[in-house]
């Protein structure tokens, strides 16, 4: 097993990314009942939480049955971002993460996100001010460094530990980088390997299969991974990649009936969190991206979007469920989209 404080994982946990607008409570759920083993809030402001921004203090909601969650934060001042931090303390997650990985403009020129990276002492600075305001655990998210020329990750995860840091997730790339190129993952390995190093540390970036994910394991020995983009409308990925690394066999892909009943748990679980309005209009995104590799299945997708009450809706999952009975879903490979300058991290 892996511990974060006293939080108890099972051995090589998968973490499910914070996704901005992707990773919130419904989303959650459904990657929760799919063997997700700890997951995380979007990134959430420190300012937005001080100022009781009401889009802020809703990414604090965590459903109970989708814990252990992470809150994750960001912010460049320390006071701010200890204040943000002991406001998350009260709302009772499982930890507390701190966000130095975006690489948004905006985010960055606050000395916020990856901007930290070119100011380790910052950085040192910003998680000490976390760890002195709250009594939840604290863990960080960030990248290899600010550039190819300063890929400081080695020194950092060091200076994070000693100040209390209980966990370090690592995207193998730099902030220049955003989401070019592949993920370096020999970087993580080496903080994984440096006897110095007793918390556990999580690999990130660029796990699209069970099969990635074992060699990858392997191959770097890091205590677990977490996936970002492989999850969005593939909630599967997650026991898929335990089921893989236990028995070295591929799972079937999802059938048909399990991808209708995600979409009807997303569904439900969206109408109690946003309401009944904002809840169907926060699913019809997703319709598709389940459904996905059923021939002819737009036509379906095309009345979901349409309808506005949940009973309608569900009697359409229904029609799908019966109209493709007996069909046996393939894998496809998942494509990792490639969010460069459009994405928050
Ligand atoms: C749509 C989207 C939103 C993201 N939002 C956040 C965020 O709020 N906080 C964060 O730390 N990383 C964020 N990330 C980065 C992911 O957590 C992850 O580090 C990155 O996608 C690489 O992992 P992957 O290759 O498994 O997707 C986001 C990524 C995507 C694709």
């Amino acid at each position: 097993m892996v511990k974060i404080d006293n939080i108890t994982l099972p051995d090589f946990p998968l973490l499910l990314a914070p996704m901005e607008d992707v990773s919130d409570p419904p989303f959650r759920v459904v990657c929760k009942e799919n063997g997700a083993d700890l997951m995380y809030t979007e990134f959430i402001s420190s300012e937005g939480l001080i100022r009781d921004a009401i889009k802020c203090r809703r990414k604090l909601d965590i459903f109970d049955e989708e814990r252990p969650v992470g809150i994750q934060i960001f912010g460049g001042d320390e006071e701010r971002l200890g204040m943000a931090a002991k406001i998350v303390d009260v709302t009772n997650p499982e930890l507390l993460d701190i966000n130095f990985g975006c690489p948004v403009k905006g985010i960055v020129a606050k000395g916020a996100g990856s901007g930290v990276l070119k100011d380790i002492p910052l950085m040192v600075r910003l998680t000490e001010a976390c760890v002195k305001s709250t009594s939840l655990p604290v863990t960080v998210k960030t990248r290899l460094g600010w550039d190819d020329d300063t890929k400081n990750i080695e020194e950092v995860a060091e200076r994070l530990q000693d100040v209390g840091v209980k966990a370090l997730t690592i995207h193998g790339r730099t902030r220049c980088q955003m989401y070019k190129g592949e993920a370096d993952w020999t970087l993580i390995a080496k903080v994984k390997n440096n006897p110095r190093i007793h918390i556990p540390i999580f690999g990130n970036g660029d796990i699209d299969s069970p099969q990635k994910a074992l060699e990858y394991k392997n191959r770097y020995g890091v205590d677990g991974i977490m996936i970002g983009r492989a999850a969005i409308g593939y909630p599967w990925i997650f026991r898929e990649i335990r089921h893989y690394l236990d028995t070295g066999e591929q799972l079937a892909a999802p059938t048909v009936a399990e991808r209708v009943q995600v979409c009807k748990r997303h569904l439900q679980q969206s109408l109690q969190w946003k309401g009944p309005v904002a809840g169907i209009y926060a699913m019809r995104r997703h319709y598709l991206t389940y459904l996905k590799g059923l021939p002819g299945i737009k036509e379906f997708r095309n009345r979901l979007v349409t309808l506005n009450v949940p009973e309608e809706i569900e009697a359409v999952l229904d029609e799908v469920l019966r109209a493709y009975d007996g069909f046996e879903m393939a894998h496809t490979p998942i494509q990792l989209v490639n969010y460069h300058e459009k994405c928050p991290l």
